[in-house]
């Protein structure tokens, strides 16, 4: 029986033990350029008792950016930035990987190259979804350009080029955002690919962008270096499949041959990106749903607290457990779980943007 407290090897690499901190969009990074700096690097160091760190989501691309002041992976500024941060959780005996992003669609013209219209499988948009304007004024989501099938190759390379990025700025991996209704996740998922070309229709398909970046990230990484996060189920960014069972049976098992790192799934049961507290007891679960479909290291998020992250441990329903909001006021999270500890309450309101507070002044236990 595996405990939370127990350490996992992902290949040649040991994770202390088996509390993940989830990725996280603080939007703090350095303006103009969306650079990461010290501030970063302290926010991170300071949580670097978590088995793996996964960084908060950070653009491939000028065009993959969807929300003001995420950091990005693109230009040599940024990559002097992440090494601050990969050095600082390194002195810390912490590991940390990259969370790789293009938001598609759940963008906004002000925060796009030429202030043109953001990209999407099909011109689509997100009801009922939101994003920031360049000036963080909150906006509705606007209907998008379909790309065009030859614009597809180009977006790949992005990802292969963040990736040695990646390995340039001292992580120790990459993870491809692959959920929460992005682009990977809006390729994959027939609500918002209409397309007729290779790259819709089908399973297939539909998974076929998602394959082809994660195939060049193995090839920079190394299949044991890249993780995957995937959500299905999740209606986050107004997201819907036909037949989400058959579609991420189809993915997981690709994932299985392909020997990805880890699979980490996002729970449906939970908001995903932290904007209510609601818990949807009745929503599928999917760690459990898709076990046996997958023959690596599975990570679980979403609505995890102490006490049910240690039982799906105990029934093997996953083999490690990420929090995410928990971790936001709780930068010694591990030894407050390990030793039962009362934890410290999140205040919602600096989730985003801002500096210190609510970022890196949450207390230690004492
Ligand atoms: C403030 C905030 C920012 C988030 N940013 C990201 C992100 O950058 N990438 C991602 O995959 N998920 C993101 N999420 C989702 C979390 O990783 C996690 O799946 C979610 O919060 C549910 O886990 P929890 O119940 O432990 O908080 C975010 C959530 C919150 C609250």
């Amino acid at each position: 029986m595996n405990s939370l407290f127990d350490h996992i090897k992902i290949g040649d690499l040991t994770l202390e033990n088996r509390i993940i901190m989830a990725p996280l969009t603080r939007m703090r990074s350095v303006q103009p350029g969306d650079i990461p700096s010290e501030l970063n690097a302290t926010y991170y160091a300071q949580r670097a008792s978590a088995g793996l760190i996964i960084s908060e989501a950070t653009q491939i691309s000028p065009q993959g950016k969807g929300y003001p002041a995420t950091p990005g992976i693109h230009s040599q500024q940024q990559i002097e930035g992440w090494k601050l941060v990969t050095s600082a959780v390194h002195k810390n005996n912490g590991k940390i990987f990259l969370q790789l992003w293009h938001v598609g669609r759940i963008s906004h013209s002000s925060l796009q190259p030429n202030e043109t219209l953001p990209v999407a499988p099909s011109a689509l948009p997100a009801k009922n979804s939101g994003t920031y304007t360049a000036s963080w004024k909150p906006t509705a989501i606007l209907t998008p350009r379909a790309l065009e099938t030859s614009e597809i190759s180009g977006i790949v390379n992005d990802y292969r080029q963040a990736c040695l990025n990646a390995k340039e700025a001292g992580f120790d991996g990459v993870e491809v955002h692959g959920a929460n209704g992005y682009l990977l996740d809006q390729f994959l998922q027939d609500g918002s690919n209409q397309r007729t070309d290779i790259y819709g229709g089908s399973i297939e398909n539909r998974a076929r962008f998602l394959l082809e970046v994660i195939a060049q990230a193995i090839e920079i990484w190394g299949s044991n270096r890249v993780g995957v996060r995937l959500s299905p189920y999740g209606t986050f960014n107004d997201m819907s499949d036909s037949n989400p069972e058959a579609l991420f049976n189809y993915v997981f098992e690709k994932l299985s041959q392909l020997n990805v790192g880890y699979v980490h799934v996002i729970e449906p049961r939970a908001t995903s990106a932290g904007g209510d507290d609601k818990v949807k007891n009745d929503a599928p679960k999917t760690a459990e749903l898709f076990r046996k479909k997958f023959n690596g290291i599975l990570i679980s998020a979403g609505g995890y607290n102490r006490e049910n992250a240690i039982e799906t441990l105990a029934n093997n329903n996953a083999d490690a457990v990420a929090f995410g909001r928990l971790f936001i006021s709780n930068p010694d999270l591990v030894r407050r779980l390990k030793d039962n500890l009362a934890l410290n309450k999140y205040d919602r309101s600096t989730f985003y943007g801002g500096a210190e507070k609510g970022y890196t002044d949450y207390p230690f236990f004492s």
